[in-house]
């Protein structure tokens, strides 16, 4: 199984980012149900190491804390290959990314140690280099502030590749302090 974790966000937050969405040039969009925050990226797990996930992953302890959309960026500065909402720093969001990656260690998975940088995807693109048309709507995008979100849980994510994009499905909630 394909595995993640993430926050879900509320619908409201999520209608938001879909107004903001219509005005990306190109790309692959986010569904609406699939807009989420990546805490962890575990990759295909297997057999008994799915049951360990998840027993190590019920036992973090980590307080809620509130959340905040901020502007927008893109990953690929020379060659633009994922555009997304960025979140305001949050040591309380970092701490729980890193006792999720501990979690996930503890339980027999390779996770990459890449610097988190806690983003909410809205869409992929061809690598391709900015245009015009592409600054213009980061210009309007650097209006976008959402929040508080308050986050009082995570979630593991099952993803499904389907060749019209990924379904994603909810396989466990985990409730913050
Ligand atoms: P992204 O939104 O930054 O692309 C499910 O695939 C989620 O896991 C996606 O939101 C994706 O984050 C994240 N993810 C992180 N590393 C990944 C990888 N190597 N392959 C696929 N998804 C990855």
């Amino acid at each position: 199984m394909r595995l993640f974790a993430a926050l879900s966000l509320p619908e409201d937050v999520r209608d938001r980012l879909v107004g903001l969405q219509a005005g990306i040039p190109g790309g692959r969009l986010v569904p609406q149900q699939n807009l989420h925050l990546t805490l962890c990226f575990f990759g295909d797990v297997t057999g008994g190491k799915v049951d360990d996930l998840h027993a190590a992953l019920s036992t973090i302890h980590a307080e809620g804390f509130d959340l905040w959309l901020d502007g927008v960026d893109v990953f690929g500065h020379e060659k633009v290959r994922q555009v997304y909402a960025r979140v305001r720093p949050e040591p309380a969001l970092t701490h729980l990314h890193d006792k999720v990656g501990v979690a996930a260690r503890r339980a027999g998975i390779v996770v990459e140690r890449k610097r988190f940088v806690p983003h909410v995807t809205l869409a992929r693109m061809k690598p391709t280099r900015g245009d015009d048309r592409l600054s213009r709507w980061m210009i309007a995008g650097a209006a976008l502030l959402a929040g508080p979100i308050r986050v009082e849980g995570f979630q593991l994510y099952r993803s499904t590749l389907t060749p019209g994009g990924p379904t994603y499905s909810v396989l466990a909630d985990y409730a913050l302090a």
